[in-house]
């Protein structure tokens, strides 16, 4: 039978998720005191996040249980699809068989809600009233103010300034949840008034919305903050990609040679990929697969930043992680991909990226969106722009394998639907978009920002 969609009953949804800091070779680097440069305690990070979080941020227990509220809710949408691109295969002409994993169908159209809900749950069960954060292109906020919707929680969502004007229905989206919305850089916040100082036409960035968000947060003991990406925990909610993905690859009866994901702060990648990166590391994989991390040109973190400690905000709120980083202060031009317009990676892939385990590329956004409007005509399906640079490579991968002769099996996350995207296909159809190259002045002068101890 030439099955498309695999599909998993309610039941086959993961009981746990899955930590790859059990797994890891080498220890992660530990997270600094921005003041002491000591590594923090749990106590350091109280203010902002509950208990439970702090304690899965370090964790080094391999399976962790999915309580059973946010079982339930994950229902809701999960187990996700995983499709045979048999349509994408055919225009291709190529030999290589290509898998999706479709994240696009929870009530946000992303990845993002598989943290969202845990994290206001854990919130929640701790007595917090009040949730902060930040958002780009508006999935991760849409997916926080469902989640605060669903545990009866407030929801402050600071948008980056970019996103909030190209992107009024998200904001709408939001709104509807019940959440508040604020253009960031903010006059609310002195992170915000500083920026705004210094350049009052700021189109803003995911750096400084974090720090707007963190200072609210750690004003308030009964308001805390949560972040959409680059965390451990988060890393760790979205392993229910992979831990799928791997049982309806059983039912294909296959096994990828290659997956790919594309790489904001690094929590959709990781959730496809660290569940099949544990099995190889433990020896448990059939054969070698290659891990593809794929960034945009115009904020090429993994390809062109440094390995160092940094801030993950703009204002140095946070505490001091090693990561792949362009520099706190660099502000990515308004690329359409708002989702991955982060100076930072996060520290789990960028410590298996410097371990040689995973391969990074950088694509420019024409090049991508080309790619979606390929995969939309074959499988129906529109990428959100984020999710288009992991269809790039996805086909390029196929067309190398057309050119070599050889049938690969690749298998990509589709992070998220592009329904709430349609200024930037329409910009990208009239030829109104660009190809922003990544400017090498303003990245060394970010960088020569850099907190320098080590
Ligand atoms: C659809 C989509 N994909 C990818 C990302 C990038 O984040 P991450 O690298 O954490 O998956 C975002 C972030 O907002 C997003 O909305």
């Amino acid at each position: 039978m030439n099955t498309i969609k695999y599909t998993l009953s309610e039941d086959h949804l993961p009981k746990t998720w899955y930590n790859i800091q059990a797994d890891l070779p080498t220890p992660l680097p530990p997270v600094l005191h921005p003041q002491t440069h000591q590594p923090i305690t749990p106590a350091d990070l109280e203010p902002l996040f509950p208990q439970a979080l702090i304690e899965q941020e370090v964790s080094q227990q391999r399976y962790i249980d999915i309580p059973s509220p946010v079982y339930d809710i994950y229902r809701q949408w999960r187990p996700t699809p995983l499709y045979r691109a048999r349509r994408l295969e055919k225009a291709l002409d190529t030999p290589a068989k290509i898998y999706y994993k479709y994240e696009g169908v929870s009530p946000t159209g992303s990845h993002k809600p598989n943290t969202a809900i845990p994290q206001a749950y854990y919130n929640k069960i701790e007595g917090v009233k009040r949730l902060t954060t930040e958002t780009g292109a508006g999935q991760w906020g849409c997916s926080l103010a469902l989640a605060g919707m669903f545990f009866d929680l407030d929801v402050e969502v600071y948008m980056v300034k970019v996103s909030y004007h190209q992107k009024p229905y998200r904001r709408a989206m939001m709104e509807s949840y019940g959440a508040k919305v604020i253009a960031s850089p903010s006059e609310t916040t002195a992170a915000g008034r500083e920026i705004l100082a210094q350049y009052p036409d700021s189109t803003g960035s995911l750096g400084i919305a974090i720090g707007e968000a963190i200072e609210i947060a750690a004003q308030d003991s009964k308001t805390k903050y949560a972040l959409g990406s680059v965390l451990n925990h988060v890393l760790l909610h979205q392993t229910v990609i992979g831990l799928e993905a791997i049982e309806q690859l059983k039912m294909a009866e296959d096994e990828p040679d290659i997956i790919i994901g594309c790489t904001g702060g690094g929590s959709n990648f990781a959730g496809l990929v660290f569940p099949f990166l544990g099995a190889s590391l433990r020896g448990e994989s059939q054969k070698p697969i290659k891990f593809m991390a794929v960034e945009p040109a115009a904020c090429p973190t993994l390809t062109r930043g440094k390995y160092a400690y940094d801030f993950g905000d703009t204002a140095h709120l946070t505490p001091l992680v090693k990561m792949h980083t362009l520099g706190n202060s660099f502000v990515p031009e308004g690329f359409h991909a708002g989702g991955l317009r982060y100076h930072g990676m996060a520290p789990l892939i960028s410590h298996l990226v410097q371990l040689g385990l995973i391969e990074c590329s950088a694509y420019p956004q024409l090049s991508c969106f080309a790619a979606g409007l390929t995969f939309a005509s074959s499988e129906g399906i529109l990428p959100a722009p984020e999710a288009n640079h992991a269809v790039r490579k996805a086909i390029d991968e196929a067309l190398l394998c057309k050119e070599e002769g050889i049938s690969r099996t690749i298998l990509f996350n589709l992070c998220g639907h592009g329904h709430f995207d349609m200024q930037a296909y329409i910009d990208y159809q009239a030829g109104k978009l660009q190809d922003s190259e990544y400017n090498p002045q303003e990245i060394a002068m970010a960088l020569a920002g850099l907190p320098s101890f080590e």
